[in-house]
């Protein structure tokens, strides 16, 4: 029972392995072409940016802010892909001996992974050509993946999944209905997700591996872990989205100064947005909710879901 639950296993993990290959792509030759950011498209599209909710805003200056919100999606992964990266290097060594098929596959996991931190450092240099001076990307990724590998490595796997999902989910309902954004900029997200398929999955067999070893106690704590890690990730996002409001304010201000409250509403309504790219749309997607079922009880996820709608 055991050499066949661990046969189907290592078949999971050489689907990934086939499902990689045949979606691997180059960063210039297959994303970049050539191409240069053009600043008459928008970046992120409005089912992500959300940018309609602000009516007092003219479709120049929602572009704009698109534009902003699409610099810091593009930084948010390449930044968050480095504690990806550790752990999943990290997992690695419960292969190392034995199935060899599941350590080729998070090896290109990792490979890859690098190579989309490289790909977004290159378009945040290319955005900053077109863009007005002053914008900032205010978190180092070694630092903030020092803090969240400090965490149970069951409660980062729960991060990593939820991030790994949404990517398709935003690319598949979001951007590919889009016909008014930057091509270079949907491009960049199609090629993106298309090698995030085989994380998720890798993720959902990790997971559950990491799982096993825990006890009730453990566990307990780790569901603790995952809280304490949203609670972090919603910080960064409150002090990125003021950040990337004051720029934005700053360069469409010099034109027609906003109110008060709407830059408040401005402030508020980016950071609700924030929350929903990097957290909500993920832990509500329907793998997110059945692998949390399997692994967590009852109370444990009613914890999960009390912190959660403090977000909302
Ligand atoms: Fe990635
Ligand atoms: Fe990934």
């Amino acid at each position: 029972m055991e050499q066949q639950a661990a046969n189907l296993q290592s078949l999971s993990y050489s689907r990934c392995i086939d499902i990689s290959k045949r979606v691997r792509w180059d960063i210039e030759s297959d994303v970049i072409r050539g191409r240069h950011f053009d600043m008459t498209k928008k970046f992120l599209p409005d089912g992500i940016s959300k940018v309609n909710g602000f009516e007092f805003l003219s479709s120049e200056e929602k572009r704009f802010l698109s534009q902003v919100q699409g610099r810091t999606y593009a930084n948010m992964f390449g930044f968050v892909e480095r504690f990806i990266v550790a752990k999943i290097l990290e997992l690695t060594s419960n292969h190392w001996l034995g199935d060899q098929v599941a350590l080729k596959a998070m090896v290109r996991f990792c490979d890859e992974e690098i190579k989309h931190q490289e790909l977004f450092r290159k378009i945040d240099e290319m955005m900053a050509e077109v863009m007005p001076p002053g914008y900032q990307f205010l978190f180092n990724p070694d630092e903030v993946a020092a803090a969240v590998l400090s965490k149970s490595t069951w409660s980062v796997m729960a991060l990593i999944l939820e991030i790994e999902l949404f990517t398709r989910e935003h690319y598949m309902k979001s951007m590919e209905p889009d016909e008014e954004m930057s091509d270079l900029y949907k491009d960049i997200f199609l090629f993106h997700w298309k090698e995030e398929t085989t994380h998720a999955m890798i993720d959902e067999l990790e997971w559950p591996l990491i799982d096993k070893k825990l006890s009730p106690e453990e566990r307990d704590r780790a569901v603790g872990d995952v809280i304490d890690l949203v609670t972090d990730v919603d910080g960064i996002l409150k002090a990125q989205s003021a950040s990337d409001v004051d720029y934005f304010i700053e360069h469409v201000g010099g034109e027609r100064p906003l109110a008060e409250d709407q830059r408040e509403r401005l402030k508020t309504g980016v950071h609700q947005a924030y929350r929903w790219q990097y957290i909500l749309s993920g832990v509500g997607h329907p793998r997110f909710v059945s692998m949390l079922n399997a692994l967590t009880t009852e109370e444990q996820k009613q914890r999960l879901t009390g912190a959660l709608s403090t977000l909302l």
